[in-house]
Formats: structure tokens, C-alpha cells, sequence
């Protein structure tokens, strides 16, 4: 088991995840994170971190394991994060959107760290 990032933290990305895991598997992508499926040890206490709450145990994958293949997807290609960034300015007017990975997705890399 791992704990995985899913669709509403495209965009709302508030980084407070990042500071709490014993681990630093957190990767950054330009407008998400993910989290590294191998790397993960389920400790769960980033879960309640998210003001999102878009981060879920990979047994509740809404999707059919579709977060789950993405965060391994991305979490080898995107850099390490293990400090918070500045959060996106409208980070709150994203939080609740629908579809996100469908519309707003993007697979570059981020730059905080
Ligand atoms: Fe890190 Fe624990 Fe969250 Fe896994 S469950 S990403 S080890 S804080
Ligand atoms: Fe994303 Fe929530 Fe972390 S919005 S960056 S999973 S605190």
C-alpha cells in the first residue's frame, strides 16, 4: 500500500505535505505533486496535511489504480521536494474544480526546489 496524490491538487498545490513526511517522497510537478509509490512507508500523517484533501490511501483510488500509475509515472521524472513552496496566489479559487486532470494537467517539472 502507499499513499497517493490525486485530481484536486492540481492547481491548489499548498505544499504543507511536504514538510510532515518522514521520508521526503514528495516529487513536483509544475502545477501538482506526487508521491513515490516505493518510497512511501503509510505512515498517513500527510493525509490530514492536505487543505485539499487530495491526498487518499492508493486503496481508495477513485479511478481503477489511474492515481496510483501517475504518481509512479511522475515521481521519477519530477524533482524531489522537501520544503515548502509559495502556493499558487488562486490556489483557493481551484479547490473543489472538476476534471481537473482532463483540463489543467501539466506533466513539466516544478521549480521550487
Ligand atoms: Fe510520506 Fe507518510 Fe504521506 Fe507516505 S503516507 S507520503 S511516507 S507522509
Ligand atoms: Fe497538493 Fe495537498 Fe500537498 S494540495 S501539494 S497534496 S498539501
Amino acid at each position: 500500500m502507499t499513499y497517493i496524490v490525486t485530481d484536486n491538487c492540481i492547481k491548489c498545490k499548498y505544499m504543507d505535505c511536504v514538510e510532515v513526511c518522514p521520508v521526503d517522497c514528495f516529487y513536483e510537478g509544475e502545477n501538482m505533486l506526487v508521491i513515490h509509490p516505493d518510497e512511501c512507508i503509510d505512515c498517513g500523517v500527510c493525509e490530514p496535511e492536505c487543505p485539499a484533501e487530495a491526498i487518499v490511501p492508493d486503496t481508495e483510488d477513485t479511478a481503477d489504480g489511474k492515481w496510483l500509475a501517475l504518481n509512479a509515472k511522475y515521481a521519477v521524472s519530477w524533482p524531489n521536494i522537501t520544503v515548502k513552496g509559495e502556493p499558487p496566489a488562486d490556489a483557493e479559487d481551484w479547490d473543489g474544480v472538476k476534471n481537473k486532470l482532463d483540463e489543467h494537467f501539466s506533466p513539466n517539472p516544478g521549480t521550487s526546489s
